[in-house]
């Protein structure tokens, strides 16, 4: 398997995007690919409502997550073991304080964008039916800021709407460069669907 050794410099891999996008499913596949330590906000937001944390379940409960899954992914960072981490960075500003924290940390950094249609997203959250989803998806669609901030080398748009087993394609080339038929370079044009 390509990258069974860990990389040198680690680097910091932000799946990201729509929700139901398939991004946990990247983020494990990665992971295993990577040799990479995988942190989510969806299991930091469980662990603060298991803490008792009475708003930890609100859409708006997104902005307490980041702060505290970007220093446990700083601190894997530091050891250098390469970081994988699954959560929508829908905000601008949420990717920067990750790219930010890679640096400081002697990362790389590479912003994963899943995207499918907006339908597609709420047929997959539908299915899945956790409670509260039909919130969190608007909250998603109203808060998205689309990835303009990153160089090119940095953002990688990923086309999730295909099979789960479509993933299994996923590999690095020896450079640690990701290829997929289903990956481009980034920008593109924007979340498809929304608005
Ligand atoms: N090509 C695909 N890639 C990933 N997941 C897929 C794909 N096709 C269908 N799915 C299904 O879509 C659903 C969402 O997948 P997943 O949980 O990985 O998304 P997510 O983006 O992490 O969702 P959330 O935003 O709720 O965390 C799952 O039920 C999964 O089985
Ligand atoms: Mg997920």
């Amino acid at each position: 398997m390509a990258h069974a050794q860990p990389e040198s410099p680690p680097r910091l891999v932000a799946v990201g995007g729509m929700m139901g996008s398939g991004k946990s499913h990247v983020a494990l596949r990665l992971a295993r690919l990577l040799g990479a330590q995988v942190l989510s906000t969806d299991e930091v937001r469980r662990e603060f409502a298991e803490r008792g944390v009475t708003d930890a379940l609100a859409p708006g409960f997104a902005s307490a997550l980041y702060p505290e899954v970007l220093a446990r992914a700083a601190a894997w960072l530091r050891r250098g073991r390469t970081v994988v981490v699954d959560g929508t960075f829908r905000r601008r500003s949420l990717r920067a304080d990750a790219r930010r924290m890679a640096q400081a940390a002697g990362a790389t950094f590479l912003f994963l964008e899943c995207r499918v249609p907006v339908e597609l997203a709420r047929e997959r959250m539908r299915e899945r039916d956790d409670p509260g989803w039909e919130a969190m998806l608007e909250a998603f669609l109203a808060g998205w800021e689309p990835v303009v901030e990153l160089r090119p080398e940095e953002h990688v748009v990923l086309d999730t709407s295909g099979p789960v087993e479509a993933l299994d394609a996923l590999h690095f080339d020896p450079d640690g460069t990701l290829r997929w038929p289903g990956a481009t370079p980034g920008p593109g044009p924007g979340v498809r669907g929304a608005g």
